[in-house]
């Protein structure tokens, strides 16, 4: 008799609950395989529209598309247990009107099993927030720097870097949190900024280039393990693993050149004939 151990998977609310209290920890994933090995340590893994730079070398997220979020966050559903996963909807899949916006986030729930959708912007999206959350949809807001304005923006830069900008980014994470997210990314502010709008609102807040201030913390995992061709400045590498990788597959290539590549008897130890 096999003995089954359920384990329960944190929730929107869940994260919700945990504003002022033990810091929430995140990471990015696209794999079922990166998912599971992280599963035990998240709170929540986001299966961010990053992928489109980091798995496919695209300049930016804007070319990605809602089949791609959804086929992403269908392998890390299957590779973690205990983790929320929230997932990313890309450009272009919500902006255009509060239904636009319910038809896409229902599809992502629907065919990923995630626990939530994040979206970019503050006051321009609280309407959409709103509407989508009384529908039954949870949501992770995203306000500072919001890559998919790349091209309204000019450049991934640090927000808020005068106090006289502050303003309006304080305003993003009050309109996102009066319209019923449970928890909202700040990226690349200040951290006077970021300590701020911690303070000024009543959901978790998860810092990336943000400080310690805020409730959680979120990095692309590739960024911190030093896999990525381009990593922001404020990542602090916890791993090297591109040496690694390139001297694993170098001494394969080596060793299948020269004729050196073991068969099964050395791997296995099985016997010959
Ligand atoms: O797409 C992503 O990975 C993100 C994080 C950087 C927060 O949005």
């Amino acid at each position: 008799m096999s003995v089954q151990q359920d384990i329960r998977r944190l929730t929107a609310p869940d994260i919700r609950a945990r504003k002022k209290g033990e810091p929430i920890v995140s990471l990015t994933a696209y794999h079922a395989h990166t998912a599971r090995l992280m599963d035990p340590y998240c709170d929540f893994i986001l299966v961010g529209d990053s992928l489109g730079m980091v798995m496919h070398g695209m300049e930016t997220t804007v070319p990605v598309t809602l089949d791609m979020m959804i086929l992403q966050g269908h392998a890390v559903m299957r590779g973690s247990k205990r983790a929320l996963v929230v997932v990313d909807m890309p450009f272009g899949s919500y902006e255009a009107s509060k239904e636009q916006a319910f038809m896409s986030a229902s599809r992502v729930l629907k065919e990923t099993g995630c626990g939530a959708i994040k979206l970019e912007g503050g006051r321009r999206m609280a309407e959409t927030i709103r509407f989508l959350v009384e529908r039954g949809v949870p949501v992770m807001g995203h306000i500072g720097l919001t890559p998919q304005s790349i091209n309204t923006i000019g450049s991934f830069r640090a927000q808020g870097r005068d106090e006289k900008d502050w303003g309006p980014i304080e305003d993003d994470a009050r309109a996102v949190a009066d319209a019923g997210a449970f928890s909202v990314v700040i990226e690349a502010v200040a951290e006077p900024l970021a300590r701020k709008i911690t303070a000024a609102v009543d959901i978790p807040t998860i810092g990336i280039g943000a400080s310690a201030a805020c409730d959680g913390q979120i990095l692309v995992l590739e960024d911190m393990l030093g896999l990525s061709a381009r990593v922001p400045k404020f990542v602090k590498r916890y791993g090297d693993l591109g040496p690694s990788i390139e001297k694993a597959v170098a001494d394969y290539a080596k060793e299948v050149r020269s004729r050196a590549f073991p068969g099964p008897d050395q791997v296995y130890g099985m016997k010959k004939g």
